[in-house]
């Protein structure tokens, strides 16, 4: 293995890490998600907790009402996440006094192919058509006004308040890092080395990130020649001894939101990352975490130190392992009705705690219908909780009462609605019907059946099951299921599809 030096001594977020992570999502588009994780920040109980920030945060600030209150979530990837609060949104606005505010939800991120995904999903058309919901390119690193596509407007400087979602993107791009010795302060600089075969050096394009490794040279900060100045004074001042790392995007990206949105802004971010100057001390380990693409724990006490400086203010979660989901306010009045419910949806039972109980239920062996009906619940319901215990409810449900048995049917509709589909996703559609099948709902199966065959296409298990369902209600509609199923079925399949076609011939 022959190494390469790429780079030597530069500022980490002028190194060409960012470029090849940039290559990475923009390459992958919506398909990086077989690879990175995003349960944890797309599922329905985040995107609920989000949206009653949301309404919170709508009845503590004076806004122009005859201007939309824009939403504009950050590196948004898939667009779960942003189904999932859309649908909550609309729930809580049904009350007839929220029914008056005019909401615009933006999804945006900097890649051209998760636009188009998200064009194309056909749950968000009824919402792109009545305004409520747009897109917009905005690179984190680079932002500028926003230009909205369905609604074919560019936003110049708002004229309410702006309420911005960052989950899992500030620890995606650039970041410095910094040092305190004997209360001396450094930039650490890096030399980068790559395996030759990982390099294309006429492009001069990394081709894996897998086999990086890193040198550090301290250098001493000259604070008055530094963008961050008064940050980096406050950790010369406050920290004996350590490194810490500095958001460089995401502080850059919270100045630009302060001249874009001078009625000020309401930032809410779930990423992992350091709120204290505790946690921030802790020895981290300085490798990259690679998951596809590669992330650093975000520096929150830094951005809440920040807006604080700028006569902001910052609700940080308390003590969570992992990701941690904070709030931050630029200059604006008292937020009372944001500040109960940060209080109730995050810090006393949040994403985090939802997420960790969710990995618990995961690993364990489920047996208790109860216990599964209640995190059914407690999901949202997620369709994707479901499709984790949905083989052994379905062997289980007839041993269960009457009572118990409704109450997994009633959360059909819902667990349906829920459905988003991205690529190479479990054919979920399939799964609720399958369950009301084992049932024996034959007539509530068939439109999850026919919904599997929308988005999948027909194979041997879905023909194969309607031509059952329709058995009991309509037989043309049978035979031609059985009909379809046969030339998809396997040798040991073929039997039975022929037995329910012979039964068919002889009525
Ligand atoms: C780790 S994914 C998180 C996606 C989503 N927010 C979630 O929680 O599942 C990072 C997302 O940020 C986007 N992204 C990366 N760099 C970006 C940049 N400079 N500007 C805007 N989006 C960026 C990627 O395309 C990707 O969609």
């Amino acid at each position: 293995m022959t190494s390469l030096k790429i780079e030597s001594q530069i500022p980490l977020s002028q190194s060409c890490l960012w470029q090849a992570q940039r290559h990475y999502f923009e390459e992958e588009g919506v398909h990086a998600w077989k690879q990175v994780p995003f349960f944890i920040t797309s599922n329905p109980f985040i995107a609920d907790r989000y949206a009653r920030l949301i309404i919170a945060y709508l009845q503590d600030i004076q806004y122009d009402p005859s201007e939309p209150l824009y939403i504009v979530e950050l590196g948004t990837g898939t667009g779960q996440f942003s189904y999932y609060c859309n649908l909550a949104l609309k729930q809580y606005l049904q009350n007839p006094a929220l029914a008056h505010l005019k909401i615009c939800y933006i999804m945006t991120d900097f890649t051209v192919s998760n636009l188009s995904f998200w064009e194309d999903q056909s749950v968000f058309a009824p919402w792109f058509a009545d305004g409520s919901l747009d897109y917009a390119l905005l690179d984190v690193e680079a932002p500028e006004s926003l230009a909205l596509i369905k609604n074919k407007i560019t936003l110049e400087t708002l004229k309410n308040p702006l309420i911005v979602i960052g989950n899992y993107v500030f620890d995606s791009v650039r970041h410095d890092l910094f040092s305190v010795k004997n209360g001396s302060l450094y930039h650490s600089l890096i030399d980068t080395e790559i395996d030759a075969a990982d390099y294309d050096s006429q492009e001069q394009k990394i081709l894996s990130l897998k086999n990086i490794a890193f040198q550090y040279h301290e250098t001493p900060v000259i604070l008055n020649q530094e963008p961050q100045a008064p940050l980096l004074q406050h950790y010369q001042e406050t920290l004996d001894e350590g490194e810490f790392t500095l958001p460089t995007s995401a502080l850059h990206l919270l100045d630009f939101f302060k001249d874009y949105a001078p009625q000020g802004t309401l930032l809410i971010s779930s990423d992992k990352g350091f709120n204290t100057i505790d946690e921030l001390c802790q020895p981290h380990p300085r490798d990259l975490v690679f998951h596809g693409s590669f992330s650093f724990e975000v520096n929150f006490h830094a951005l809440a130190e920040s807006v604080k400086m700028q006569k902001g203010r910052a609700l940080l979660q308390k003590y969570r392992e992992g990701i941690k989901t904070n709030l931050f306010l630029s200059a604006q009045p008292e937020t009372p009705f944001l500040n109960q419910a940060f209080a109730s949806e995050i810090n006393d039972f949040g994403p985090a705690d939802y997420f960790r109980y969710h990995s618990h239920f995961k690993n364990q062996d489920p047996l208790d219908l109860n216990l599964i009906l209640t995190q059914l619940r407690l999901s949202g319901p997620d369709p994707y909780v479901f499709s984790l215990i949905h083989a052994p409810l379905s062997k289980l449900i007839h041993t269960a009462k009457p009572a118990l048995q409704q109450a997994f049917v009633d959360l059909i509709p819902a667990i349906f609605e829920r459905i988003y589909p991205i690529p190479e996703s479990t054919d979920h559609a399939f799964n609720l019907g399958f369950f009301l099948h084992t049932l024996a709902l034959y007539a509530q199966a068939i439109p999850y059946y026919e919904a599997s065959q929308r988005a999948y296409g027909e194979r041997f298990d879905n023909c194969f099951n309607l031509g059952i369902c329709y058995s009991y209600h309509h037989l043309p509609k049978s035979k031609a299921f059985f009909e379809a199923a046969l030339p998809l079925a396997s040798a040991e399949q073929k039997p039975q599809v022929l037995a329910w076609l012979g039964k068919w011939a002889k009525v």
